[in-house]
């Protein structure tokens, strides 16, 4: 009798000893690794750190004062965007634990995903591409077409566009992150109290975003001296750049033409296109945010940085290669009222350009498409999808 009990009693111990250490397996499978001493996010002053010589910034005022939206409220600091890229990669945001922003916006991608369109929540799809994520302290508008206007709001939409996405409601997160065992220091370092906030949860994010800053390219290295660092086949697709005007819309700092905000019913902050990608208005993009008919179409004008990383390509993921992208631009364009006036033929005559004009036939020979190319695969920084104070910590 008293040895069976024993023995029962040794085999319970075991059993919750075995329980016991799949538990804590699995929770420090989760537990975040951070250095001991935190990575550096925090920069003085976003214009020290763009390098000089940008060839399209063509007088934009803001573009001269870096167009830094970080607001006074909320600066980035070491702590805050620590705590903001573990919460990047937490999958307790999704409903089935599964999904983290670093799902869509995969650092190897340039932040951006590999899909046409993101797969959500148990495999649900979105309607549009991820949008990389990249100097978006440079941004006005966020979205494809401009529907949130500071980064601190647009964090926490995800969370919140439930359906789409399976994202938890944010009283929820709060609650299921106020489970694990590492955010109340994480939180104190970065705001001064242990409380998991959803206040806190946005600006961490916002400030962690605001850090991904990525200038490291061949382009930005020779742009001060004519490209010296360029090979022939670069410089000829620089030159073509210029020719085909891609930079009347991809210019400025960031490639974007961030600050213009030309002829479209938002107040200047990004620009906006209909680059003619259909005769129809599949999606109504910019419209649906301002109402006007002549935004049927438009999208924001994405950077083109790190663009050799980021495909598929356009607001629907359409295209899979740079050269589709290209060939769209050279012999595609779709006559359509909201056509942009830059690709006009007008435009190209250098006689004005007026929306909805007969679109540019741009006529590259297939050298001059590949030149093209080989240019846009010198706006890839490798430091920025290799670093490691942007990465994953729970890997
Ligand atoms: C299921 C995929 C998915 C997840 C998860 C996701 N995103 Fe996104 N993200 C997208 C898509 C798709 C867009 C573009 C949507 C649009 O424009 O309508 C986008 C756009 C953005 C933008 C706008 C960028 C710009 O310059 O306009 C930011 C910022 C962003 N996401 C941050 C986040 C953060 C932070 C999280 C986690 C809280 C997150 N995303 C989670 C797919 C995702
Ligand atoms: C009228 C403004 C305009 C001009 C001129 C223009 N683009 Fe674009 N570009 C856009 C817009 C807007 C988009 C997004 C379109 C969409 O998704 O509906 C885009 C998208 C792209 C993309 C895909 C980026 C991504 O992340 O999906 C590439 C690459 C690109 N353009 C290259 C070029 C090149 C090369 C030229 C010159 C031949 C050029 N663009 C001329 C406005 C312009």
């Amino acid at each position: 009798m008293k040895n069976k009990h024993l023995i029962l009693l040794l085999m319970g111990v075991l059993v919750l000893a075995i329980g016991s250490c799949v538990k804590t397996d699995h929770l420090a499978k989760r537990e975040p690794k951070l250095p001991a001493t935190p990575f550096h996010y925090a920069v003085q002053s976003l214009i020290a750190i763009i390098p000089p010589g940008n060839p399209y910034v063509n007088g934009n005022p803001l573009d001269s004062s870096g167009l830094d939206n970080t607001p006074p409220s909320n600066p980035t600091t070491d702590a805050g965007a620590t705590l903001g890229r573990v919460l990047f990669y937490e999958t307790m945001f999704s409903l089935n634990n599964s999904i983290s922003c670093g799902s869509c916006h995969k650092q190897q991608s340039g932040f951006g995903d590999n899909v046409p369109v993101s797969l959500g929540y148990e495999g649900q799809k979105g309607t549009r591409n991820a949008i990389a994520l990249a100097n978006e302290n440079m941004n006005a508008n966020f979205f494809w077409d401009g529907r949130v206007n500071t980064l601190e709001a647009q964090t926490i939409m995800p969370v919140q566009n439930h359906k789409e996405m399976g994202m938890e409601n944010l009283d929820n997160l709060v609650k299921k992150l106020s489970s694990a065992s590492y955010y109340p220091a994480l939180f104190n370092a970065a705001f001064g109290s242990p409380e998991i906030t959803k206040q806190g949860i946005s600006e961490a994010l916002a400030q962690f975003m605001r850090s991904m800053h990525t200038f490291n390219t061949r382009f930005d290295q020779g742009a001060a001296s004519g490209f010296p660092n360029f090979t022939p086949q670069e410089l000829n697709g620089e030159a073509t750049f210029r020719a085909m005007k891609c930079n009347s819309c991809h210019g400025g700092n960031n490639l974007d033409n961030g600050g213009m905000g030309m002829d479209h019913n938002m107040p200047s902050g990004n620009d906006w296109a209909n680059g003619g990608l259909d005769a129809g208005f599949p999606d109504p993009g910019l419209m649906d945010v301002t109402g006007a008919s002549s935004d049927n179409g438009a999208f924001k004008i994405p950077s083109l940085r790190n663009v050799s990383l980021t495909a598929p390509y356009m607001h629907d993921g359409r295209f899979s290669t740079l050269e589709q992208v290209v060939e769209h631009y050279n012999s595609g364009i779709a006559a359509n009222p909201n056509l942009d006036f830059r690709l006009t033929q007008a435009f190209f005559n250098g006689t004005g350009g007026t929306t909805g004009g007969a679109p540019v036939r741009m006529n590259m020979t297939s050298q001059q498409k590949s030149d093209l190319v080989a240019f846009l695969n010198t706006l890839t920084d490798n430091s920025f999808v290799s670093d490691p104070k942007f990465a994953d910590p729970f890997k």
